[in-house]
């Protein structure tokens, strides 16, 4: 039985809640070491970076949000942390550097608006992730995130799901536009059509077992299966309950249900799921996404006339609160007080009236979150790094928004590109998914230790069935912008 393994069979890691109010009163060095990793059921994380003060992940579900959250997120970063967020690739906010004692407050405070932190780590169903334009895109062949909300309300909070093997991806979209990544997620369920005796139903085909860790990037497979809006929730719980009950529990790189997948094959699983069901499940539609990828950035007219969403690019992610504050005061001027977060760690004013639409974009705060950001400040997208994760082997985010500023300043011709930066090969970033991702490491020049990363190329560096392999390794950061500048100049015009 492995480490974590262990942990959890002494009892459930939604137990820790009882424990937190304990851990409050008395302090964070009252933490058994060995209970550090359970609290992140409840999304509270211990920092080595940082002993003492604590990191938060916030679930939004299909990164919906709204104005009255944003304030309290920001009120609680200014009263317990350093003033400042950070907007993740599964739509949600990190909340930054509080102390343990302060968590009950915390709760209660995002009780109050309808937030919650629990099983946003650790072998847990993660933060949902859809289009964040559901129900607002022309552009989509059914809102997915009903399907979202649903299947998270049946898993927040409920044991049955608290202790599978690994961590559990799972994205729910109907955009046609494949504007998240769904083909790394252990569950993907994407817009498809079925025809029945000559009539067309509206619904999802089914992936499973997609990864980016543990190995390295394999992409989901299909289950063959077309599930209704109706039914995906209930597909998706089988799913994970099925990985709980038959995935592996041994070596912890080698049991995300991916593997699960490879061991048994899609008949198999799929047979296993129509079991649970009781019923047969109907044949995989006609996918119906479009070619191509967009991130939403940009002022757009949504599917009720006279009415736009406004997509505005959050360097990295970083949002201070005082930024935040703007933000929710944009959404109650100018739209009905929502704002939806991007995978692409960007934020999302949603029905704003044609009318009111050149008085938010003459805003100040979109000069700092354009929605007419350059290409490269665009696609940048990278994860926390050496200030907050032991992990990381290079500061990520000021490097990632500095090569993008070097990229325009040098007047390189990016055309439109996403940039990920990871600062270790985790690859929380999703490296091998980027046109360009990087990977933090140190290497020794001339005797001295450098910050530097391996440049993987989604075009070169994915070829089936192999890990993906770097174009260019040990570059040293200092020397990235002129490194990138010359190989998007010569291959000037290939990139997509
Ligand atoms: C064993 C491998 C991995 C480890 C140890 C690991 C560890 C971590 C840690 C410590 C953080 C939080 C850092 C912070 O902000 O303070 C993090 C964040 C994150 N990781 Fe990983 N990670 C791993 C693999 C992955 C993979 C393969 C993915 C998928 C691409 C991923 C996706 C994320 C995301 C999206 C976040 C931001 C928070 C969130 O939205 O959930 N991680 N990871
Ligand atoms: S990629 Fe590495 S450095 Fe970045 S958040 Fe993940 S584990 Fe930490």
């Amino acid at each position: 039985m492995n480490k974590v393994e262990a942990m959890k069979s002494v009892k459930d890691g939604l137990e820790v809640l009882r424990d937190i109010p304990e851990y409050a009163a008395a302090g964070w060095e009252s933490i058994p070491e060995g209970e550090r990793d359970r609290l992140k059921w409840a999304g509270v994380f211990f920092r080595r970076q940082t002993p003492g003060r604590f990191m938060m992940r916030v679930r939004m579900s299909n990164g919906f949000s709204n104005a009255d959250q944003f304030r309290v997120l920001a009120d609680i970063s200014d009263d317990y942390g350093k003033c400042f967020g950070d907007l993740t690739t599964r739509q949600q906010m990190q909340l930054r550097e509080f102390g343990i004692d302060e968590v009950p407050d915390i709760w209660e405070r995002l009780h109050r608006v309808g937030l919650v932190s629990l099983q946003t780590g650790m072998d847990n169903i993660r933060t949902v992730v859809g289009c964040p334009v559901a129900g607002l895109t022309p552009n989509e062949l059914v809102d997915a995130s009903p399907v979202a909300r649903e299947f998270t309300g049946m898993f927040v909070g409920n044991r049955e799901y608290t202790n599978l093997p690994r961590k559990f991806n799972v994205a729910i979209t109907g955009c046609l536009d494949n504007c998240i990544h769904t083909s790394n997620q252990d569950v993907a369920l994407t817009p498809a059509i079925k025809e029945i005796s000559g009539s067309e139903l509206t619904g999802f085909n089914v992936a499973v077992g997609g990864k980016m860790g543990s190995g390295g990037y394999t992409a989901n497979t299909s289950l063959d299966i077309f599930v209704s809006p109706e039914e995906a929730a209930e597909i998706c719980g089988h799913i994970a309950l099925a990985f709980r009950d038959h995935g592996s529990r041994e070596a912890r790189n080698k049991v995300r249900l991916a593997f699960l997948i490879a061991d048994w094959g899609a008949e198999r699983f799929r047979a296993e799921i129509e079991s649970r069901a009781g019923r047969p499940l109907l044949r995989a539609g006609k996918d119906a996404g479009k070619p191509g990828q967009t991130d939403h950035i940009g002022a757009f007219p949504q599917s009720t006339p006279g009415f736009n969403y406004v997509g505005l690019c959050v360097p990295v992610g970083r949002i201070t609160s005082d930024q935040m504050r703007q933000v929710a005061a944009l959404a109650d001027a100018y739209g009905d007080g929502a704002i939806r977060i991007t995978t692409g760690q960007n934020l999302i004013i949603p029905n704003v009236p044609d009318a009111c639409l050149p008085a938010l974009e003459a805003e100040p705060i979109l000069e700092t979150f354009s929605h007419h950001p350059t290409e490269a400040m665009r696609g940048t997208v990278s994860c926390t790094g050496i200030d907050y994760c032991h992990y990381s082997l290079i500061e990520t985010k000021e490097r990632a928004v500095e090569t993008a500023q070097a990229l325009e300043q040098m007047g390189v011709q990016t055309g439109k590109i996403s940039l990920f930066w990871s600062g270790c090969a985790n690859g929380c970033a999703n490296h091998a998914l980027a046109d360009i991702g990087l990977v933090g490491k140190r290497v020794r020049v001339d005797g001295q230790i450098l910050e530097a990363v391996d440049v993987y190329r989604r075009s070169k560096s994915v070829v089936a069935g192999k890990p993906p392999a770097p174009v260019m390794t040990n570059v040293p950061c200092g020397e990235l912008p002129s490194v990138l500048g010359q190989m998007l100049s010569e291959e000037n015009g290939e990139i997509c």
